[in-house]
């Protein structure tokens, strides 16, 4: 009998790169759209393995029940493990979908902040033709803040060094990334970029006393985790203008919105909504690993993670507490 994985918050996308790998596999997959809960984790009775995505939660409870109904993998397709109990069953991770993809993301951002495209194009539609406050600044020579430098981080340094950007303000002398303290990097930032996994260590790392310690007008990118910034903190930082923009490509509550499309609903949620409101605030919806390359990867290391499991092999990508 063929191995069964079951995807939850599964869309057409994965359904499309995932059947595409398969072919060399043979695993049963089924697709279902919801994200994985107390509620619908009873679709998982009789199968092998499950397979989850950032929104889906995984914490002790759904993860007993998954046992219980002789789950013996949890196959994540992304990197972050944030969102899993590690107590109970194996557990699998994508390491590196892509970091390019999320490294690149993270430059787009910070330019269409800085030079403020999305507004400019909304204007230009509109018949505006004016670059009243469209005022951007040259990256070249400014200080970039990384906090996190692991796969992510290398590849976004990589490419702010080719603006003469520099990770922190020795760069320009040593020409290597040097290493500084926290305190440091928010005194010297022009940009402070998150690129640190979600933990206790890092969960609400931008708060009201971090902020208090940036440059005035300082930009914060976060393709990283929601939850390493408190969110209603960067709300005051930019009402009183200590925060000049924010680009977020994750949020902290965005399970209920992201990647779904709820435009013929209200935002019932507050925070979202004043954080939309804002014109120097670009949110998007946990996009940056997407790009075409990222897909292919993450459902080739998946189903050979899912193998490797199958076959007792060493497991290269198992989450460990
Ligand atoms: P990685 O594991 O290669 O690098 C993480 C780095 O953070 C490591 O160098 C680690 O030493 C450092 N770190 C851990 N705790 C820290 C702390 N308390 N303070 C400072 N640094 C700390 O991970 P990678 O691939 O670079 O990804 C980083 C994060 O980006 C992931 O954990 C994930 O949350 C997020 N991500 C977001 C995506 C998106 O689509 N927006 C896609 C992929 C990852």
């Amino acid at each position: 009998m063929a191995y069964t994985i079951a995807f939850f918050g599964s869309k057409p996308y994965d359904e499309a790169s995932f059947n595409e790998k398969n072919s060399g596999y043979g695993f049963e997959l089924r697709y279902y759209k919801g994200h994985l809960n107390l509620n619908n984790v009873i679709l998982t009775q009789g199968v092998d393995a499950v397979c989850i995505f950032v929104n889906d939660t995984a914490d002790a409870e759904v993860i007993r029940q998954l046992a219980a109904n002789g789950v013996k993998l949890l196959a994540l397709r992304c990197a972050g493990y944030n969102n899993v109990d590690l107590n109970g069953i194996t557990v699998v991770r994508v390491p590196a979908s892509s970091p390019y993809a999320v490294a690149e993301y993270t430059v787009a951002l910070m330019l269409s902040l800085n030079r403020k495209i999305p507004r400019a194009t909304w204007r230009t539609r509109d018949g505006n033709f004016s670059l009243h406050g469209l005022l951007g600044f040259d990256m070249y020579g400014k200080t970039a803040g990384i906090i996190g430098t692991g796969k992510i981080a290398k590849k976004l340094i990589a490419i702010l060094r080719g603006f003469g950007m520099y990770p922190d303000y020795n760069f320009a002398r040593e020409h290597q990334v040097v290493y500084t303290t926290l305190d440091e990097l928010y005194r010297s930032s022009d940009i402070i970029s998150l690129h640190c996994p979600l933990t206790e260590q890092t969960r609400y790392l931008i708060n009201d006393y971090s902020i208090s310690k940036m440059k005035d007008g300082v930009m914060i990118i976060n393709t990283g985790r929601g939850q390493l910034i408190h969110t209603n903190a960067l709300i005051e930082g930019l009402k009183n203008k200590k925060i000049g923009s924010a680009g977020l490509d994750v949020y902290e509550e965005e399970s209920e919105y992201f990647y779904e499309d709820r435009s013929d609903k209200i935002i019932d949620d507050d925070t979202l909504a004043r954080l939309l409101s804002f014109n120097n605030v670009i949110v998007t919806s946990h996009q940056a690993f997407f790009t075409r390359e990222a897909l292919a990867n993450i459902a080739a290391t998946t189903l050979m993670n899912i193998k490797d499991f199958m076959e007792h092999k060493k497991l290269e990508n198992e989450v460990r507490l």
